[in-house]
């Protein structure tokens, strides 16, 4: 596959100012409560990893496994979850830790999935929210940017499982993929 173009968008100091932001509104709209970040893999590992060492509440982390894209770019809107989280969120506040909010597809899933198993509550927390992509409206509770174009990468985000490890994040400049711009 020929090398794709790609320029930076977000680079790694200004995700690290922006995560911080929003581990300081999380600690403050959770403090003194039972919080359990709940990670959706595999895009969001790293973002996890940062919010939850910039917290400054106690709290717990477990993961779920969603996929709704094939191989390409575009969402197939077909969600399969292969790992479900093994904590007892009744009772307690969630927090979805999520890469991207594309469509919404994902998130709608995620927490109607999520709901009947009686959390207190539920946040949503989205490195990247796409809002003029979406198909269905989620609130997004803590948003780091905003992006209104393009297919991303970097960060934990992946184009075909390439790029996850870059420490800035991207937009793909070539439309090699499929995703609409
Ligand atoms: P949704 O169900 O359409 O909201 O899709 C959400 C999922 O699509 C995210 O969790 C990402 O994994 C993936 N996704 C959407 N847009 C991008 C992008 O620009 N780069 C990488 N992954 C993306
Ligand atoms: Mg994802």
């Amino acid at each position: 596959m020929k090398e794709l173009k790609k320029k930076i968008l977000y680079s790694k100091e200004v995700i690290d100012r922006r995560v911080k932001e929003l581990a300081d509104a999380i600690s403050r709209d959770l403090e003194g409560k039972e919080v359990v970040l709940v990670g959706v893999l595999k895009g969001a590992f790293i973002f996890l990893a940062d919010l939850a060492r910039y917290l400054k509440i106690s709290h717990t982390v477990d993961f779920v496994r969603l996929a709704s894209y094939g191989s390409g770019s575009v969402s197939s809107g077909n969600i399969t979850l292969s790992k479900d989280i093994e904590t007892d969120i009744e009772g307690k506040e969630v927090v979805i830790v999520e890469d991207i909010i594309d469509t919404g597809i994902t998130m709608a899933f995620l927490r109607e999935r999520l709901e009947k198993r009686s959390p207190a509550s539920i946040r949503i927390c989205a490195l990247i929210d796409k809002e003029y992509r979406r198909e269905i409206v989620i609130h997004v509770d803590y948003a780091g940017f905003a992006v209104d174009k393009g297919f991303v990468v970097g960060y934990g985000l992946d184009f075909d499982e390439k790029f996850r490890c870059l420490p800035d994040i991207y937009v793909i400049e070539e439309q090699d993929c499929d995703y609409p711009v």
